[in-house]
């Protein structure tokens, strides 16, 4: 296999679907990141960072929650989703908001400045030592540092298919290849406490995907946008890919099938105040 695919966007493409996929995605996952919102108590007035926000992220919810007195910063790398959230933040008057391009490695905003550092679905990319370890440094002494990653190794359907088995595991392969972590879910605590966090919790929420939710057609929809990465890396041929796609959206689509998207972790502790 040649090592082509590098990086999230290699992976996990950049189009426009790709950014359909993470706003439908974001709505889906509103009662799990409002849950974990309340539970870390974001208030009027604090100033909170949605790290590799996508396309709208948690920004809309940090939003209402931090109110008029209160700052929301949207922080990604790539231009295209800046541009994106820049306009939906305009679309829908989040005037407390404002989205930068910058990486979250090293994302040059003043160091101790935010009241909460919340990221999802960032950390399974390669670079999650680095990014949680610039969290911790963006969270103010005794603020809060907050991460939602999936593990997606524990999804299902039921009746199970070859082809959905078989899309699964061409899944975590493509991630698996560069670096990404697909059941890192599991370890979120962990990665929060090597980066330096403390009173670390852990919460796991999960559901099945109801019959037209769009979680349910996660997988078939990931790897199509994987497309390029998949092939190019010769997972498999453009045509075994389209098969097994089209046969999985079919059984993901049947309402007599169970589909689990997978364990949702949450996870969450303070940097230690000085
Ligand atoms: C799967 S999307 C999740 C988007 C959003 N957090 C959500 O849950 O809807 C991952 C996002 O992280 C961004 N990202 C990945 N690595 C990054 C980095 N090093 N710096 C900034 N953004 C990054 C990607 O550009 C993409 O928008």
């Amino acid at each position: 296999m040649s090592a082509a695919a590098t990086s999230y966007s290699d992976v996990l493409g950049e189009s426009g679907g790709e950014r359909a996929r993470l706003v439908d995605q974001a709505r889906a996952l509103e009662p799990e990141a409002a849950a974990l919102l309340d539970e870390v108590g974001v208030s009027p007035g604090w100033r909170a960072a949605d790290v590799g926000c996508g396309p709208i992220g948690v920004l809309d919810l940090l939003s209402e929650r931090v109110g008029s007195d209160g700052e929301v910063v949207g922080i990604d790398e790539v231009d295209r989703f800046v541009q994106m959230a820049d306009g939906l933040v305009r679309d829908r008057g989040l005037a407390n908001v404002r989205v930068v391009r910058a990486d979250a490695r090293e994302p040059g905003l003043p160091a101790g400045s935010f009241d909460l550092v919340h990221e999802r679905l960032v950390l399974i990319g390669p670079d999650r030592g680095k990014i949680t370890a610039a969290m911790v440094g963006l969270a103010r002494p005794g603020g809060v540092v907050a991460a939602q990653e999936v593990d997606i190794t524990s999804s299902f359907c039921e009746p199970s298919s070859p082809a959905c088995e078989r899309l699964l595991a061409v899944f975590l392969a493509a991630t698996r290849r560069i670096g990404a972590e697909p059941g890192i879910g599991r370890r979120l605590g962990r990665v929060l406490a090597d980066a330096g966090a403390t009173d670390v919790r852990l919460e796991v929420r999960s559901r099945l995907e109801d019959p037209g939710s769009a979680r349910r057609m996660q997988l078939p929809a990931l790897v199509r946008h994987a497309r390029e990465g998949i092939v190019r890396g010769g997972i498999l041929s453009s045509a075994e890919l389209d098969g097994l796609v089209g046969e999985s959206l079919a059984h993901h689509a049947d309402p007599t099938t169970l589909v689990f998207g997978g364990l949702l972790f949450q996870a969450w502790g303070r940097r230690p105040a000085v």
